[in-house]
């Protein structure tokens, strides 16, 4: 857990953006494939056309309120429930988050830009699936972005193959500023 960060949990329970109440949209099960296997998705559906890691807490056990291990998937509830569930991500420091590419936003400032390890913008509107894992006519409703924590993800992220702009947020310090030689 990465103690400078603040994990504030509001109180309105969550909604989706401009879908009028629907919150189980699914992640095509391709972009996940792209990112190897994950240990836990803290915010899976109560019926799951297939697994998108080895174990998964549901609405039912209430996932931000149970301890969260290993490599994480995370496509949190939309709206403005999406920051708590990021924070508690960023402070765990090891998965990796798909979220609408809001980048202008306090959320985008406080758990991705100052603490996240990379971040690919994919290309083109995500298409996210009904919960039987049809395909719905629309595509999302903004651009989506993946975004790593911890520097393995950040590795598996830019070797996913998946179309879009990879941006590394954490230099690394080159050996001349190591030595301090600049
Ligand atoms: C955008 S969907 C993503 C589903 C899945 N993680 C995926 O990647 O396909 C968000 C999911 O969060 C679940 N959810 C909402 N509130 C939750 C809570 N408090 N605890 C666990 N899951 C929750 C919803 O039921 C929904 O399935």
């Amino acid at each position: 857990m990465n103690p400078a960060i603040t994990v504030r949990r509001r109180r309105k329970a969550w909604s989706h953006e401009r879908t009028a109440g629907r919150c189980e949209w699914l992640t095509p099960p391709e972009i996940i494939r792209a990112l190897g296997e994950f240990d836990l998705d803290p915010c899976a559906p109560l019926r799951r056309p297939w697994p998108t890691a080895k174990r998964h807490w549901t609405l039912r056990e209430d996932g931000l309120a149970q301890p969260w291990f290993g490599r994480i998937w995370l496509n949190p509830p939309y709206g403005r429930e999406t920051a708590a569930w990021l924070a508690r991500l960023a402070a765990h420091g090891n998965g990796i988050a798909l979220v609408f590419a809001r980048t202008e936003t306090r959320m985008f400032f406080d758990y991705v830009w100052n603490h996240a390890d990379a971040v690919l913008f994919l290309q083109g509107r995500l298409t996210f699936l009904n919960p039987d894992g049809t395909r719905p006519s629309g595509s999302g409703g903004a651009p989506s972005c993946l975004i790593a924590y911890g520097a393995g993800n950040a590795t598996v992220l830019a070797a996913s193959g998946l179309a879009g702009k990879f941006i590394h947020l954490k230099r690394r310090k080159s050996p001349c500023e190591f030595n301090g030689t600049v």
